[in-house]
């Protein structure tokens, strides 16, 4: 075992290159999972006008930070508006952020990597896609964000549409299913009563075929004489 270990062991043979495969494959891993931004599991949120909510988001690396740049931005109608951006210096750093939009706060302070913003007093303006942005130069300009979703709603209106919407939904539903039952009914009736017509024809067509092969007079001397008289 250990002469075969010493063997191994040489350049000449495989080792030092399933070490090397092994080693990119970890720093592939690696790299792409350098720096991730995290909205949250629940990456979306309704809120009613006027009220003050905070737009959740943390940065991980496990390469560390250095000057990392990181902005906030609103997606208006199809453009990206900056809401505020900043670079951290490092894990520990307390940021200095531009704000762009009015009415917003940033709340994370670099604690714990946490990059959130608060927006106060929405409006119906504010709802829409809130992207967290963040580059870090370790990465040589790699870009990573996540997307929150801010939905402004009128408190009455919620109220109003939820119900209007289960009972529509439920009556509808009840409709559907009343009418789908109907027209199933329909249908089976219509088939049935189809069925039967086919089988009445069926029926008088072999039983004319009876008759014939039953040699009934009547019926053979009723047909034949009609081509003739053609
Ligand atoms: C929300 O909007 C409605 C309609 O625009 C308005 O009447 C209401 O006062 C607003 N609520 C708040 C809390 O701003
Ligand atoms: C939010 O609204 C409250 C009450 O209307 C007001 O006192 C406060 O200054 C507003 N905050 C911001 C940041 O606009
Ligand atoms: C981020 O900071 C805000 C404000 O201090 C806090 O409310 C929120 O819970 C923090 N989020 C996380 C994920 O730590
Ligand atoms: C990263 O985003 C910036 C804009 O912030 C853009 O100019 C750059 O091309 C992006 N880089 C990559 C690799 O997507």
């Amino acid at each position: 075992m250990e002469v075969q270990w010493v063997g191994v062991k040489s350049p000449r043979l495989g080792p030092p290159h399933a070490a090397s495969v092994i080693l990119s494959i970890l720093l592939g891993v690696w790299s792409s999972q350098a720096l991730e931004m995290n909205v949250g599991k629940i990456n979306h949120m309704e809120a009613v006008n006027g009220s003050t909510v905070m737009l959740p988001c943390v940065y991980y690396s496990c390469i560390g930070i250095k000057n990392l740049y990181f902005s906030w931005q609103f997606n208006e109608s199809g453009t990206m508006q900056k809401v505020c951006d900043s670079v951290i210096a490092s894990e520990d750093a307390m940021p200095h952020v531009s704000v762009y939009r009015e009415r917003v706060e940033f709340v994370g302070m670099n604690d714990e990597c946490n990059i959130s913003i608060l927006i106060w007093n929405i409006t119906f303006e504010d709802g829409g896609e809130y992207t967290c942005f963040g580059r870090n130069p370790k990465e040589k300009g790699k870009n990573h964000s996540a997307i929150f979703t801010l939905v402004v709603v009128d408190e009455l209106r919620v109220v109003d549409n939820t119900l209007a919407t289960m009972l529509a939904a439920a009556v509808g539903g009840a409709i559907a299913l009343l009418m789908g039952f109907m027209l199933l009914k329909n249908f089976t009736l219509f088939v049935l009563s189809k069925l039967e017509e086919k089988n009445r024809e069926c029926l008088v067509t072999s039983s004319g075929i009876d008759n014939t092969e039953n040699g009934l007079s009547g019926s053979k001397a009723d047909s034949k004489p009609t081509p003739k008289k053609k």
